[in-house]
């Protein structure tokens, strides 16, 4: 029997919660299909500073190294932001993504037609919506030398290589190949020299797939074309921070932030975490979603143990359970017919798994 062995990284806030239902629907898939899986825990964010002081231990890296797959919750939390910023939860984060050099970050963004109305936009906007963002995560502005802050100054520095832009371009365009073959790259090319050099070299990759229409855009326009006609979108591609953004405001189309789920990628392993934060004013009241980490859990089946199968189970059983009425309070005022926990919501999903 085949076994995978899986980094968890519960994290903070709702993260333990969250990240329980998806090993609950894995398990019960696993039984399904055959498989079986070992779960490793390690800590990451606040939970690791006050641990050990130290929001990435060296053992959760290695960890990670080793591991077929890392699923992760959330971090951080107002009880840590008084720490200097190396310490803080996301610098823990911050730095394993770039310890595991995992430079492409995968954000799909689909609407589940059960979900329409959850929207705070109108259904025939987000009818049928399926695009994904794919954001640069280890560079851009969120590392770049020199910054520093003073009394009287404070700055950071958007970079990005050639290198850097090329390798996270033939990501999207590989993505674009297999889906409707359109690809928007996003970035800030009338002010910006370094997305001048981003344009430049996306549009240079672009030359080798040809069979990829590739348009542009300013991310201020971006922003607002993605609420004004969300199906224009396959794939997006754009930087570290552009694409921060973007994937929040994104998510909206869907309902709600607790739907999304993300995969990183392209480096020396590939981790699976939902894309939003740890959301400590509802910790801990088991009313938290856990479809974005179950979804989570589901890319990684899909692309990284290439078991198919078993992710598309998971996602017919997600769709099964919304379309017979069961909602998390997110999602709860939209045809809801039973607003479910957390550990509800898991359960329905893994029974209505097959
Ligand atoms: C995300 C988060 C992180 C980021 C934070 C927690 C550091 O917002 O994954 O989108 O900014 O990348
Ligand atoms: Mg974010």
């Amino acid at each position: 029997m085949k076994t995978y062995r899986i980094a968890i990284i519960k994290g903070d806030g709702i993260g333990p919660e969250i990240v329980r239902e998806a090993q609950k629907v894995l398990n019960a898939v696993s039984q399904i299909e055959h498989f079986s899986i070992q779960y490793q825990e390690y800590l990451m964010g606040g939970c690791a500073y006050d641990a050990c002081k130290n929001p990435l231990p060296e053992e959760t890296i290695q960890g990670c190294l080793q591991a077929d797959g890392i699923l992760f919750g959330a971090i951080g939390g107002n009880k840590w932001d008084y720490l200097p910023r190396e310490l803080r939860p996301e610098s823990g984060l911050l730095r394993l993504r770039k310890a595991l050099e995992i430079f492409a970050n995968i954000r799909p963004v689909v609407v589940f037609d059960e979900l329409l109305e959850a929207s705070t936009l109108k259904p025939e906007i987000i009818r049928g919506v399926d695009l994904v963002v794919v954001r640069e995560l280890i560079g851009g502005i969120y590392f770049g030398e020199p910054k520093g802050k003073d009394e009287k100054h404070a700055y950071n520095t958007m970079i990005y290589t050639r290198d850097e832009i090329k390798r996270i371009a033939k990501v999207a365009f590989e993505l674009a190949l297999n889906r409707k073959k359109k690809l928007c790259s996003v970035d800030k090319a009338n002010v910006l020299d370094v997305s001048l050099l981003w344009r430049e070299v996306v549009t240079e990759v672009g030359k080798d797939y040809p069979q990829v229409s590739l348009t542009h855009q300013y991310v201020d326009n971006a922003s607002m074309q993605l609420i004004l006609n969300p199906k224009q979108f396959d794939v997006i591609l754009t930087g570290n921070l552009f694409g921060d953004i973007l994937s929040d405001e994104a998510s909206m189309l869907t309902g709600s932030i607790g739907l999304l789920p993300s995969a990183s990628t392209g480096g020396k392993a590939a981790l699976y975490e939902p894309i939003h934060g740890s959301a400590p004013d509802i910790a801990g009241l088991g009313i938290a979603n856990p479809i974005a980490t179950i979804l989570s859990a589901s890319m990684m089946l899909k692309n990284t143990f290439k078991e198919t199968k078993a992710a598309s189970m998971i996602e017919k059983a997600i769709s099964k359970t919304l379309q017979e009425g069961y909602r998390t309070k997110d999602i709860a005022a939209f045809g809801a017919k039973e607003i479910c926990s957390t550990t509800q919501m898991g359960d329905l999903i893994v029974k209505f798994l097959q």
